[in-house]
């Protein structure tokens, strides 16, 4: 379970602060979804790095688990928007780094991960040789060869086109079903927030504040982009996003 309360982030010295995030609360239980969607530079990312432990709060706190996030953990990945992958490495050397750079881990490969997110065939290629949607893919496939309980995700499918993006979105769905790790995803795109977040938080601009919550609980199914509960969501945020 994670537990963020007040979370409050500012960046520069006490006497020029920026302020990023802003009394931040939520929880998210073991298995469940959430996503935080806002402005541009209204502290998102921010949010997900304090998360991460790579930030530490100005004031407020972090747990997961009941245990306060002072840095890195190995049971959390975390995705970024270019997916991070290393251009001299193959597809499987970038998707095995993670275990390949740290003794932490149980000694296995990706092998298996690659294989359910299609990518066997491209395991000896390089990320030039990749379209973008693989590239995201491989990324995917980093951050689940660690078997993380929590993910993290940054704007992980940005810049795709709409199908692609869905096809994707489509994978992510049923590799979170399959896996049950407690997803966070940072998105600009409503649809995104609408199909794979459970709850979903609407961020003020900077500093980031929660302006709106909104509960999603039918999402889990490919087909739940055609119901009617997807159309309200969706509704919803956008409202509450141009409000
Ligand atoms: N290292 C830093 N020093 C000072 N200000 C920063 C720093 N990093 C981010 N900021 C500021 O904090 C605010 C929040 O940044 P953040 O990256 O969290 O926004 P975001 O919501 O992820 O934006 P985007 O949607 O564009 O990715 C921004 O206004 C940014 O300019
Ligand atoms: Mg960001």
């Amino acid at each position: 379970m994670i537990e963020v309360r007040s979370l409050t982030i500012d960046y520069g010295t006490p006497s020029a602060a920026v302020r990023a995030v802003e009394t931040v609360d939520f929880t998210l239980e073991q298995g469940k979804s959430l996503a935080l969607i806002g402005p541009s530079g209204c502290g998102k990312t921010t949010i997900l790095f304090a998360l991460a432990g790579l930030l530490t709060p100005t004031a407020g706190r972090v747990t997961i688990d009941d245990t306060p996030v002072t840095g890195p953990r190995r049971d959390v990945a975390l995705i970024l928007q270019n997916a991070g992958l290393l251009p001299w490495k193959t597809v499987w050397q970038n998707a095995n780094l993670s275990l390949l750079l740290s003794h932490d881990y149980p000694r296995r490969t990706a092998d298996a991960v690659l294989d359910e997110l299609g990518l066997e065939e491209v395991k000896d290629r390089f990320p030039a040789e990749l379209s973008e949607g693989m590239k995201r893919r491989v990324g995917i496939a980093r951050a689940l060869s660690t078997s993380p309980t929590v993910m993290l995700m940054d704007e992980p499918l940005a810049s795709l086109d709409t199908l692609t993006r869905e096809r994707i979105q489509d994978l992510f769905l049923m590799l979170w079903e399959e896996h049950r790790f407690s997803l966070v995803i940072v998105t600009h795109d409503i649809a995104e927030a609408a199909f794979l977040g459970q709850k979903i938080i609407v961020l003020t601009p900077r500093p980031a504040r929660v302006k709106a919550r909104i509960d999603n609980p039918k999402l889990g199914s490919l087909e739940y982009r055609q119901t009617p509960e997807f159309a309200r969501t969706v509704r919803l945020l956008r409202e509450e996003l141009e409000r």
